[in-house]
């Protein structure tokens, strides 16, 4: 079928909107009409040439639509569901899944998503003259359809509102399930958070719903910061006028239980390993994506506290569990996605969305269609 999609053609370029040819589903797959997407970090990372997908690519991989048709093995959605695209399908079967972390699924690995196909290696993208076009993190979302992975394709409540709830795709998610999944922050403990982009803010939010004491914000942009206080941040450091690690252990009586990293900045993991090596058996959560073949070190003799340094992807959901969970929590005001976004666009606007996102204007861009 012919749809509009916005193409990344050459890195650090506008997209250009044109028409492409998107094939049928396969048996596994599912055929989606788009509502709304988000425009994420990890779009405009692929746009600076951060990572790996080889343009001309169709980015967007926060989206939210309607179920148009669905491949013959297809069991978990029918058409007219309405339906988040997460940026963790998996195959149910690996050790991965079947411990429940289908996040590092073995068959669907993060890595694999990253390089412009399907999961199974294939590409359903064509230009009117015949040329491939790469997906992004096997979704594509920036386009009126996509064809996904059924895994990928999470039905939810009717009365959801798709230009928000869209969010829960990737960096909502990320960061809420950082919060409950990975980390299993304590009511009543203090948390530092370094970078208050989406992914932070996500942190926030969940950190304050699950009864933080003490939310500590990092950022080095005043604005940023500012939305961290009204999701519930209650102190806020920032970086570009004092040493967060230091202010950190100023404002917590030596340093926090927990602290998150969402930058993708070894300097930042550092100071988030740092933030809590005075607490018995403190964690540091890295969600940030640092550029690869990156390090950071940190004092050996530190892991006497028993300190936990652990990495986190996409929050460590399980997609068909939390993502329904998250809605019912947004959808009873306990968890306010909405205040994250700033803006709508339409997909003619993709290019300003970007921009406004890259000019720190907007928290979070929803492009709707
Ligand atoms: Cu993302």
């Amino acid at each position: 079928m012919k749809v509009k999609a916005a193409i990344l053609e050459e890195l650090n370029k506008p997209l250009k909107i044109e028409v492409v040819e998107l094939d049928n589903p396969k048996d596994n797959e599912v055929l989606v009409k788009m509502v709304a997407t988000g425009v994420c970090h990890s779009d405009i990372h692929c746009i600076k040439g951060d990572l790996i997908t080889p343009p001309p690519v169709v980015l967007g991989h926060e989206g939210a639509g309607i179920v148009e048709k669905v491949g013959s093995s297809v069991t978990t959605v029918q058409p007219g569901d309405r339906v988040i695209l997460t940026v963790a399908p998996y195959c149910g079967k690996c050790p991965a899944c079947l411990m429940g972390v289908p996040t590092s699924c073995e068959n669907y690995p993060q890595t694999a998503m990253l390089m412009g196909s399907m999961p199974d290696g294939t590409k359903r993208l064509k230009r009117k003259n015949g040329e491939e076009l790469s997906h992004f993190m096997a979704q594509s979302s920036f386009a009126e359809y996509a064809v996904v992975d059924e895994s990928a394709a999470i039905k939810v409540r009717g009365d959801a509102p798709l230009d928000v709830v869209c969010l829960l795709g990737c960096g909502a998610s990320t960061g809420i399930g950082a919060v409950i999944n990975r980390a299993k922050v304590k009511a009543g403990s203090s948390v530092a958070v370094y970078g208050c982009g989406g992914v932070g803010l996500a942190v926030i939010m969940a950190a304050k719903l699950v009864g933080a004491r003490q939310i500590i914000a990092v950022d080095m942009l005043a604005k940023k910061l500012k939305f961290a206080s009204e999701l519930g941040a209650t102190d806020l450091v920032n970086t570009s006028k004092d040493d967060p690690v230091a202010k950190i252990a100023e404002l917590s009586a030596g340093g926090v239980d927990y602290a998150f990293e969402a930058i993708g900045s070894t300097t930042a993991m550092t100071q988030a390993v740092h933030s809590v090596y005075s607490r018995p058996g403190g964690m540091a959560v890295i969600l940030g994506l640092a550029p690869i073949g990156a390090t950071f070190s940190i004092e050996a003799w530190r892991f006497l506290r028993e300190v936990t340094i652990t990495g986190c992807t996409v929050g460590s959901i399980r997609p068909q569990i939390d993502i329904p969970h998250y809605i019912d929590l947004f959808m009873s005001g306990r968890l306010p996605l909405d205040k994250l976004i700033s803006a709508h666009y339409p997909l003619a606007q993709i290019n300003k969305a970007i921009k406004d996102t890259i000019d720190g204007k907007i928290m979070r861009g929803v492009i709707t269609f």
